[in-house]
């Protein structure tokens, strides 16, 4: 039987792939190698998720905010970006994975928008693991788009990790992780590793989520 038809939870589980900077300089690197390790671990990740139980995973990948940084590290970011789905949608296909963005698109280059359009047109069909990322995304623009359009914004997180050792939210899914546990590890994103998400998921289940009800002993 195909592991999918096995699986009983679908999580939802949120990574703020935070560290490639401080990832690459602890290696005497260049900013962008992080950031090219960090698509790695990214890759690593995705293929784990399917049997850790997760159905959705949304991933913050380039922040509103993220427009700040030096242009040259922003250009760095967006070509990386468009050569990872240039370079794995066949995988993304072949693994079962629906991509989808999330985030304005006015702001990116044309010829990512075409790309990050056409993968989300080829991995339609995927069933195994819905795969969000979020690019120029400001978690308080989407709330106020969404309360302009009618719509909730997106589905509750169940477990949002931030990995190198920052405890914020940083702008990210602040609507949908209202009621998220919330998994703070030391570790830069690019040493992430499926253990990690595997030890991440383990401490999840091992916590009792009362959703401002009583524990389950007390009723
Ligand atoms: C996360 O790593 C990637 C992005 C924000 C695009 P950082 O680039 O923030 O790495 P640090 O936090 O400087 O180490
Ligand atoms: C959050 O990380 C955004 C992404 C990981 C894409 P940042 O590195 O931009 O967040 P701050 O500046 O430390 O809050
Ligand atoms: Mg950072």
């Amino acid at each position: 039987m195909p592991s999918s038809l096995q699986r009983k939870e679908m999580l939802h589980v949120a990574a703020i792939m935070d560290g490639n900077g401080r990832w690459a300089r602890a290696r005497g690197l260049p900013r962008r190698e992080g950031h090219r390790a960090g698509i790695e671990a990214l890759r690593r990740i995705v293929k784990a998720a399917p049997d850790a139980g997760i159905g959705t995973l949304t991933v913050h990948a380039f922040s509103a905010a993220n427009w700040k940084r030096p242009p040259e590290e922003v250009a760095d970011l967006l070509k990386l970006f468009e050569q990872y789905l240039d370079s794995e949608t066949e995988a993304l296909v072949a693994d079962g994975v629906r991509l989808s963005f999330i985030g304005r698109r006015d702001r990116l280059p044309e010829n990512l928008v075409a790309e990050m359009t056409r993968t989300e047109a080829v991995t339609e069909w995927g069933d195994a693991l819905t795969l969000r990322v979020a690019l120029d995304y400001s978690a308080r623009e989407a709330i106020v788009a969404a309360v302009k359009s009618g719509v909730t914004p997106g589905p509750d997180v169940d477990l949002l990790i931030r990995t190198s050792g920052e405890q914020r939210l940083s702008d990210f899914l602040l609507w949908e992780c209202a009621y998220a546990e919330l998994y703070f590890i030391e570790k830069n994103w690019p040493d992430f590793a499926a253990t990690d998400l595997t030890a991440a998921l383990t401490a999840f289940r091992a916590r009792e989520r009362r959703f401002g009800a009583l524990a389950q002993a007390a009723e």
